[in-house]
C-alpha cells in the first residue's frame, strides 16, 4: 500500500484529505515527523506554493534515509483559498493571512472573515461570486539515495506532479454553520442555499476544491499501477 506523508499543520485539511482519500493509502501527518522544516510559502501561485512544500519536505525525508522515513513514499502538500470575483481573485493566496498581510503569520478564522465582509459591505448578490481552489502537490520520496547520482537526476527525482480543483459559488452577507474551518460559514456552493460550515464534512468533501484535486490525485495512482 502506497504511504503518504500529508504535509500541512492545518489539522482540518488534514482530517479532509483523510476522510476523503479513505483507506486506499496509508497516510501519516507531521505529527509524525515534528523535526519536519518549515517550509515558507512565499511563491504567487497556489501550484508555486503546494510544489515548494511537498518538493522540499521529500528533500528532507530522502535525506534521512529509507530506515528514516518512515515508509513515506510521497509528501502530499496542498496550498488553496478562496478568489473573489468582486476583489479581482483576492485573497487567493494571501488567504491565510489576509487579516493583516504584513504579517507572517496566519491570522485567525474570524478576523480573516471579517475582513471580506466589511470589504464586500456594498457589493449586492449577485456580484459577491467566487471559488475555492486547492492545488495538490506530489513529490517522491528517494529511498536509496545514491549519493554520487548526477544533478540531473537529483533533479527530476523531486519534481512534483500537481493535481487542481476548484467549487464556485458565492459569499454571504454573514456567516453561518459551524463546521469546517476557514471561509466556510461564508461560502454557498453553487447549486446549494447553506454554507459549506452549515452542510457539514459529508456534503463538503463530496464536492469541494479539494475533493476534486484529490479525485484526480486517485485516478492518477489508478493509471500508474496497472
Ligand atoms: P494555506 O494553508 O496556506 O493553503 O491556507 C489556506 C487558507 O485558505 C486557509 O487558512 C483558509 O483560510 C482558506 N481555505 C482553504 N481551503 C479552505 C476550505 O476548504 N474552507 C475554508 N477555507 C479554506
Amino acid at each position: 500500500m502506497t504511504t503518504l506523508l500529508i504535509a500541512t499543520r492545518n489539522a482540518h485539511k488534514v482530517g479532509e484529505i483523510q476522510a476523503i482519500l479513505g483507506t486506499s493509502f496509508r497516510c501519516l501527518t507531521l505529527k509524525a515527523f515534528p523535526e519536519a522544516p518549515a517550509v515558507v510559502e512565499d511563491t504567487a501561485t497556489f501550484a508555486g506554493n503546494a510544489a515548494k512544500k511537498a518538493v522540499e519536505l521529500a528533500q528532507w525525508l530522502s535525506d534521512r534515509g529509507g530506515q528514516h522515513s518512515a515508509g513515506v513514499d510521497f509528501v502530499l502538500a496542498d496550498d488553496s483559498g478562496l478568489e473573489v470575483d468582486a476583489l479581482d481573485g483576492a485573497p487567493g493566496v494571501h488567504s491565510a493571512r489576509f487579516a493583516a498581510l504584513d504579517q507572517a503569520e496566519n491570522s485567525q478564522d474570524a478576523d480573516n472573515n471579517a475582513k471580506l465582509l466589511r470589504l464586500l459591505n456594498d457589493v449586492p448578490a449577485e456580484k459577491r461570486t467566487g471559488r475555492f481552489r486547492c492545488v495538490i502537490a506530489l513529490a517522491p520520496v528517494a529511498k536509496d539515495r545514491v549519493e554520487a547520482a548526477s544533478p540531473v537526476c537529483y533533479a527530476d527525482e523531486f519534481a512534483a506532479e500537481l493535481f487542481d480543483g476548484a467549487c464556485e459559488g458565492r459569499i454571504q452577507f454573514s456567516s453561518s454553520g459551524q463546521g469546517g474551518f476557514g471561509y466556510d460559514p461564508l461560502f454557498v456552493p453553487d447549486g446549494f442555499s447553506q454554507s459549506f460550515a452549515e452542510l457539514g464534512e459529508t456534503v463538503k468533501n463530496g464536492l469541494s476544491h479539494r475533493a476534486k484535486a484529490l479525485a484526480k490525485l486517485k485516478e492518477f495512482f489508478g493509471r500508474n499501477r496497472t
